[in-house]
C-alpha cells in the first residue's frame, strides 16, 4: 500500500468551522480512519498546515492535537512544495483575498461557502482558477447529511410521482448576547462585517434546490431584522445591521416551487432544526438533517376542515421513517474525501468554484429582491 501525503493549508482553523468540522471532523477523522483509499492501493493521508492570526491560539489547538505543522504567515505556508490545498475558513470577507493568492502560488482550493461576497467576485474566482488550472471546490456540507441523502434516495426512486412544492423551515433563537451569550459569532450579524441570513444560508438552499429538484430561476424574498440590538463577544452592545430573517420563494424548472423561511429569531416547534417538506403527487416527505418521513397517496387521510371539533386525527403518526440502509458518516468529511479524490485521482467533482458562485449568485439576487420589492430572474451563469 502507497501512502500518498498531502499538505493542506487549514486557514481559519481557529474558528468554529475551521475547527470542529474541518480540522476535526474530516481531516483528522480521515487520518483516523486510515486515509482515504483509492482503487488502485493508494491512500490519501491529509497534513494539516495550520493557519491562523493569533499565535497563542493555533499553537494550543495544535499541541491538543499533536499536531506541529502551524503559522501566522500564509505567504510562507504558499510558497511550499509539499503543500498542494489551500483551505479557507475564514471569515466570509478575508476569503477572496487569500483565494486569489493561492491561486497565484498554484495551489488546488477548497473553501467553505460563501465563495465571495458577491457574484461578479466569484465569478471572476472561477475564471482565475480555472485560468491556472487548478481544482476547485466549495463546500456543500448538507448534501451528504442523512436526511437529505435519504430524501435524494425517494427522488432517485420515483416515490413522489410528479414533484408539486418544496417547503423548508430553518433556523432557532440564537441569544442576544446580554443575559445569555450569544451561540453564533456576533459578525454574523453585521452587514458590514460580511454578516447576515441571506448571505450565510442562501448559498445552502441554492445548492439543496439545484441537486435534488432543478435550476432555481426566480427569487422572491423580504428579509427582516428582527433583533436590531445586540451583544458581542466582549459584552459590549452593538447595532445589528444585517438581517437576521429571510421569507423567500425560489421558482424552479418544471414549475415546482419551493418556499424557504430562514431565522435566527424563531423559536423551535420541529424536530430537527432545518426540516424541508417535499409533496408530490404519488406521496410527500418531511426531511430534516437527520431522519425523513413519508407518506404515500395509498395511505393519506382526508381530514375535513371543521373549525367546531377538536383534531380527529394524530397526523404526524401518521407518517412512515425511511430507513437508513446503509452508514452515514459525517458530511463535511464524506465531502472531503471526494475532493481529495478528485485532487490526487482526478475523480469527479462537480462542487466547484462554478457551483459556489451560483449560490453567491442566488444571495446576491435575494437581497436585491428585498430591497427592491420584487421578483428577480436568476440568469444562469457560465464560466
Ligand atoms: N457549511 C456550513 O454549514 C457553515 C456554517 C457556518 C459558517 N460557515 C462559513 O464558515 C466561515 C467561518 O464561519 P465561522 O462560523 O466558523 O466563524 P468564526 O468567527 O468562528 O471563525 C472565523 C475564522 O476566521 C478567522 N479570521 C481571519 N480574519 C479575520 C478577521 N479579520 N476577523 C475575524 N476573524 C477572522 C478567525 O480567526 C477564525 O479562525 C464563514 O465563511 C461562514 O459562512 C459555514
Amino acid at each position: 500500500m502507497t501512502r500518498r501525503s498531502i499538505g493542506i493549508i487549514v486557514n481559519g482553523v481557529t474558528g468554529r468551522m475551521g475547527y470542529r468540522q474541518h480540522l476535526v471532523r474530516s481531516l483528522l477523522a480521515i487520518r483516523e480512519s486510515g486515509g482515504v483509499a483509492l482503487a488502485d492501493g493508494t491512500t490519501i493521508w491529509p497534513e494539516p498546515v495550520l493557519v491562523g492570526r493569533n499565535e497563542t491560539k493555533l499553537r494550543e489547538l495544535a499541541e491538543r492535537h499533536g499536531l506541529t505543522d502551524w503559522t501566522t504567515d500564509l505567504t510562507s505556508a504558499l510558497a511550499r512544495d509539499d503543500v498542494e490545498i489551500y483551505f479557507d475558513a475564514q471569515v466570509t470577507q478575508q476569503r477572496e483575498k487569500a483565494i486569489r493568492q493561492a491561486i497565484e502560488a498554484g495551489k488546488h482550493i477548497y473553501t467553505e461557502k460563501p465563495l465571495a461576497e458577491d457574484t461578479a467576485a466569484a465569478l471572476d474566482l472561477a475564471r482565475a482558477a480555472d485560468a491556472a488550472g487548478v481544482r476547485t471546490g466549495v463546500v456543500q456540507d448538507k448534501l451528504f447529511l442523512p436526511g437529505l441523502r435519504k430524501l435524494k434516495r425517494l427522488i432517485d426512486g420515483g416515490f413522489f410521482g410528479r414533484i408539486l412544492s418544496v417547503r423548508g423551515e430553518f433556523g432557532y433563537w440564537v441569544f442576544e448576547g446580554d443575559w445569555q451569550p450569544a451561540q453564533r459569532p456576533s459578525w454574523n450579524y453585521r452587514a458590514e462585517d460580511g454578516g447576515g441570513i441571506v448571505v450565510d444560508m442562501f448559498p445552502h438552499w441554492h445548492y439543496v434546490l439545484e441537486e435534488l429538484f432543478g435550476r432555481v430561476t426566480a427569487v422572491s424574498c423580504v428579509t427582516a431584522t428582527h433583533l436590531p440590538e445586540r451583544v458581542d463577544e466582549a459584552g459590549h452592545a452593538y447595532a445589528a445591521t444585517a438581517d437576521d430573517a429571510a421569507y423567500a420563494t425560489f421558482e424552479l424548472d418544471g414549475g415546482l416551487i419551493a418556499q424557504i423561511n430562514s431565522s435566527w429569531a424563531v423559536r423551535v416547534y420541529r424536530d430537527e432544526l432545518v426540516e424541508f417538506q417535499v409533496d408530490g403527487t404519488e406521496g410527500s416527505a418531511i426531511a430534516g438533517l437527520r431522519n425523513c418521513r413519508v407518506q404515500h397517496r395509498a395511505v393519506t387521510p382526508k381530514p375535513v376542515w371543521n373549525p367546531d371539533l377538536p383534531a380527529t386525527e394524530d397526523f404526524r403518526a401518521q407518517w412512515a421513517e425511511v430507513p437508513d440502509n446503509e452508514d452515514f458518516d459525517n458530511g463535511f468529511k464524506v465531502q472531503w474525501e471526494a475532493y481529495l479524490r478528485h485532487v490526487v485521482a482526478g475523480e469527479p467533482f462537480r462542487w466547484d468554484f462554478l457551483a459556489g458562485a451560483r449560490g453567491v449568485q442566488l444571495a446576491e439576487l435575494g437581497l436585491r429582491s428585498a430591497r427592491e420589492g420584487c421578483r428577480v430572474e436568476v440568469p444562469e451563469l457560465r464560466s
